[in-house]
């Protein structure tokens, strides 16, 4: 028996099964059946199986040849179409070769068929819900923006699905301080019924601040993945400088996508804009921008309205205390320290090669670094490598990679007009201290930059 020949046949009784038991909604379809099976604006009984649902749900490049020597199916060559014709008989057989995690990733059959250690809520909890696909999301975004301008507005935030984020919480390394307010948060999301119903509704809006590169922007997109919400990401400065006028209705407009997709996470990025914006005597359409938006996150809510806020900044510094009052918990992003950054670095360089590693060391040589500082050190040791040919690291590589950022970093202090020229001439030196670290040898990079 090919497992295609039982790929197909589950398909088959899924949808018989979810035809025949009203019980059963989207969410108690796995993902990928859902997408097959999309029609329009969503997915409608009767469901009716055929060879190019079949392909795209079970990924079988001939759906009705898998299955065509059973019994109990049938084909209408016109239609495409692919039937059960005996339903009892083919759950039977269904039955004697599914295993439990077969049966535990298909809520609709774990309801419907008999097999040991599988239950139906079980399997419902793990499947991941409708309202994260991306077809769901597309479909929302299309009933609502239907106009050009509503068009416009969606350049300004990006909407990601929980299966396209790329890096999960596992590929993070995050202090005890942030662990436990994810915790919290997974927390308060799981008994929000619990939450509204003693009257807690302040919660729900994080702040998460610190230097650009400590992982804000990973963390909340990680969240997503994590809780199977869809991603709402809007950076304010794209969205108050691009349409000046229009910015307190493109605010508006943001937060209405947030509420139509919720449950969801909000993330508005650059959250510092706000208070640049307030304490100048810019435009008045500004001013009233920034009204607007601390209103909206006021009136948004975990528990009403099932959208997760986070803001982020790298000037703390900078917000006043209406901003600050908003947000019921702050997370801070710090550089990360010696320990993190070997962590980090055990984590980056997982699929690879290298020879000596040891990442205790590299993190003694990187204070000051910050994840995203060390994922180019990375980049730069790999790139260098590869011009060698080689794809096998060594730690002198990543050594040299260490220096050779730290050197191009201090460029961003240099003044280029009236700063020390000699580190402007080819062949020069670029380091801050005027040289003296010269036990590496660097004349191949001096026509690289
Ligand atoms: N603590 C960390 N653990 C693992 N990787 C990290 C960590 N911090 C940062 N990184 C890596 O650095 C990259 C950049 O991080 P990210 O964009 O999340 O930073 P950020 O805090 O949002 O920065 P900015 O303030 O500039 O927006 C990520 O791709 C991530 O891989
Ligand atoms: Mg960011």
């Amino acid at each position: 028996m090919s497992s295609s020949e039982l790929d197909v046949v589950e398909f088959l009784l899924t949808t018989h099964l979810y035809n025949n038991d009203r019980d059963r909604d989207p969410d108690d379809l796995p993902p990928a059946y859902r997408r097959a099976l999309w029609d329009g604006g969503g997915i409608e009984r009767p469901l009716t199986a055929n060879e190019t649902n079949a392909r795209e749900a079970t990924g079988v490049g001939d759906p009705w040849g898998a299955v065509s020597g059973l019994m109990f199916t049938d084909h209408d060559d016109f239609a495409g179409s692919i039937t059960l014709t005996e339903h009892e008989m083919a759950t039977e057989w269904f039955a004697d070769r599914a295993d439990a995690d077969r049966l535990l990733a298909n809520p609709t059959l774990a309801a419907a068929v008999d097999v040991d250690g599988v239950d139906y809520e079980t399997a419902r909890e793990a499947n991941r819900p409708m309202h994260a696909d991306r077809v769901w999301i597309d479909s929302l975004l299309e009933e609502y923006f239907d106009d050009e301008e509503d068009e416009e507005m969606l350049d300004l935030v990006e909407i990601r699905a929980p299966e396209e984020v790329e890096m999960t919480l596992d590929d993070l390394v995050l202090t005890a301080d942030q662990k436990n307010e994810i915790q919290k948060i997974m927390k308060a999301i799981e008994h929000r019924d619990y939450l509204a119903q003693i009257g807690l509704r302040e919660i729900g809006k994080l702040l998460y601040v610190g230097p650009p590169g400590t992982g804000k922007t990973t963390t909340s997109r990680a969240l997503a993945h994590e809780l199977d919400l869809p991603f709402v990401e809007v950076k304010l400065s794209m969205v108050t400088s691009q349409y000046l006028g229009e910015t307190a209705k493109n605010v508006e407009k943001t937060f209405e996508v947030a509420k139509r997709l919720s449950p969801c996470i909000l993330f508005i990025d650059e959250f510092d804009f706000v208070a640049k914006t307030r304490n100048s005597d810019e435009h008045v359409a500004l001013k009233r921008a920034v009204n607007t938006l601390l209103k909206s996150i006021d009136e948004i809510s975990l528990i009403n309205d099932e959208v997760l806020l986070i803001g982020a900044t790298n000037h703390p510094d900078q917000l006043d205390a209406a901003a600050w009052r908003r947000f019921d918990e702050i997370v801070n992003f710090p550089k990360p320290d010696s320990l993190m950054r070997s962590d980090i670095l055990r984590i980056i360089t997982q699929e690879m090669e290298i020879e000596d590693f040891d990442p205790d060391a590299l993190a003694d040589d990187t204070e000051g670094l910050t994840g995203s500082d060390l994922r180019l050190v990375l980049r730069e040791a790999v790139l260098d490598a590869l011009t060698e040919e080689r794809t096998a690291l060594t730690q002198a590589d990543l050594e040299a990679a260490v220096q050779d950022f730290e050197e191009r970093d201090s460029l961003k202090d240099l003044d280029m007009i009236e700063g020390d020229h000699d580190a402007l001439v080819a062949g020069g030196d670029i380091s801050a201290d005027g040289g003296g670290h010269d036990d590496h040898d660097h004349s191949h990079h001096d026509h690289d930059h």
